[in-house]
């Protein structure tokens, strides 16, 4: 049954309004109805191991179905475009209140609607602050609309041809940190730091080195596949080195924070100036993003409407604010630190069984398996496989992946979600014996495939079956009988 841990299960009345709710919305599209049951019997079906996913609690997702949703709130807490926003007033600043204690920051803007909206706001707050604000400053002028055609195309060519410099894709970065088909790839001058070829770790001093030469505005921190901890502090000195802002992503690791596994030299926020995080990871909210930042940066961050933002989604601050909350109690010190014990279980058990891991292990939600070194297939065979075999994953680059982003050569595993459900280390050794079960009975469809793969059939129904068994010991929303 779930643990004490954590536990995203609700009552017998948030049963009563699940059910109400899936009535009411089947009376007007009932294929719209069967597809909302249809995704929680498949959730209830898998083991879910994709790093960036969760269970939200039933506060949480009940938050976000009412008729905050019909209110306009462009604006910033008490300083609206619209009439009548006093109850989003009072749940946008629930929200950041609970953001700021929770992760001991100055200031929170918790309106962006996703991770990708917050690394805008970010960025757009910092041109501001570095290049917009100066520039209005030496012409004179008090807003961008008094400056002179000529002033204001120079400044826009200014704010085009800055530089960023974040983490490759293929080391663990995201697609947001500047990779060119993503908006940050075309803004910015972009270069990106790696990983050490050896080691796969951070290498400060390579870092360091190539930033004093970069000189980029933007130093970004942060990941979305490294299994391993940043030193912030280090990372900090080095972008002051560099003149830089320094930028953290923290959408991935937002729980460990929230949580207290992450401190001291590993927690982002002391030692960032702009801080970006999503509400629906490891911090196990809605789906959505927020800012944490020092008091140089509040002015700029919370015009990100209308800087990059329309209205603000009012029924998603409430969720926000409700899993700030769930965040603040102490029982969820110990979810986050079991997140970490199960990825430590979950990696030795798969070493031990012969799987090479990115790094050789993990300190943190994630472990990085590399399938082309272990079993000679690539991550895109590899993930359906384990599909095929009851346990949901993700494919993902290793550091210069010889098969590329599309097909790659590594899978994604993250314990967040199963340790929601009350999961515990033993359980995660026992599912690195079946991820290794499922592909040793895996082999490429033809020497050529690299997506076509063929699964001995009687080793998939045996992998499903014990992860129907292990899913039994963890009902996901036990109280909900669809
Ligand atoms: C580090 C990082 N930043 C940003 C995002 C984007 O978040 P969203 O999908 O909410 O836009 C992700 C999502 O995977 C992420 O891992």
């Amino acid at each position: 049954m779930t643990s004490p841990v954590a536990t995203p299960s609700g009552t017998a009345s948030s049963a009563a309004a699940c059910a109400a709710a899936l009535d009411t919305i089947a009376a007007v599209e009932p294929d719209v109805a069967a597809a909302i049951a249809g995704e929680l019997a498949s959730q209830r079906r898998q083991l879910k191991l994709i790093a960036s996913e969760n269970y939200a609690s039933p506060a949480v997702l009940l938050a976000m179905g009412n008729w905050l949703s019909d209110k306009y709130a462009e604006g910033t807490i008490g300083h609206r475009m619209y009439a009548g926003c006093e109850a989003v007033d009072r749940v946008e600043s629930i929200a950041a209140g609970h953001a700021r204690a929770l992760f001991r920051a100055d200031h929170a803007y918790v309106q962006p609607h996703s991770g990708i909206d917050a690394n805008l706001v970010a960025f757009w707050a910092i041109l501001a602050r570095r290049v917009e604000e100066p520039a209005l400053t030496t012409a004179g002028a008090g807003h961008v609309n008094d400056l002179p055609a000529a002033e204001w195309r120079r400044l826009r060519e200014d704010l085009h041809s800055q530089r960023m410099l974040g983490m490759a894709l293929d080391a663990g970065g995201h697609l947001t940190h500047g990779f060119r088909p993503n908006i940050s790839g075309k803004l910015f001058d972009q270069a990106s730091y790696g990983t050490h070829p050896e080691t796969g770790l951070l290498d400060y001093d390579a870092i360091a080195a190539q930033a004093r030469e970069f000189r980029p505005l933007i130093l970004l921190a942060g990941y979305s596949a490294y299994p391993r901890n940043p030193n912030f502090a280090r990372l900090r000195e080095i972008a002051e080195d560099a003149g830089a802002t320094f930028m953290v992503d923290m959408a991935h690791f937002a729980g460990l924070v929230a949580g207290g596994v992450l401190t001291g030299d590993l927690d982002p926020v002391p030692h960032a100036d702009v801080v970006t995080a999503t509400t629906h990871k490891s911090l196990r909210g809605p789906r959505g993003g927020f800012v944490l930042c020092t008091g140089e940066y509040a002015p700029f961050v919370d015009k990100g409407c209308p800087m990059v933002l329309g209205g603000p989604l009012p029924h998603v601050m409430a969720a926000k604010a409700v899993a700030f909350a769930e965040a603040r109690r102490p029982s969820f010190a110990g979810y986050a630190s079991s997140i970490v014990a199960n990825a430590r279980a979950l990696a030795e058990g798969l070493q031990r069984r012969g799987t090479s891991l990115v790094t050789g292990g993990t300190d943190n939600h994630i472990v990085l398996a590399d399938v082309a070194a272990s079993f000679g297939l690539t991550g895109r065979q590899a993930e359906s496989a384990l599909l095929e075999a009851g346990v949901v994953t993700n494919r993902n680059s290793v550091p210069r992946d010889p098969n590329g982003a599309w097909y790659t050569s590594g899978i994604r595993l993250g314990t967040p979600a199963l340790t929601t459900l009350g999961f515990g280390p033993g359980e995660l050794d026992e599912i690195s014996a079946i991820i290794t079960a499922a592909l040793r009975a895996t082999a490429p469809a033809s020497a050529t495939a690299r997506a076509k793969y063929i699964i001995d059939p009687r080793v998939a129904a045996d992998c499903r079956a014990r992860c129907a068994d292990l899913l039994g010991r963890h009902p996901l929303y036990p109280e909900i009988e669809l």
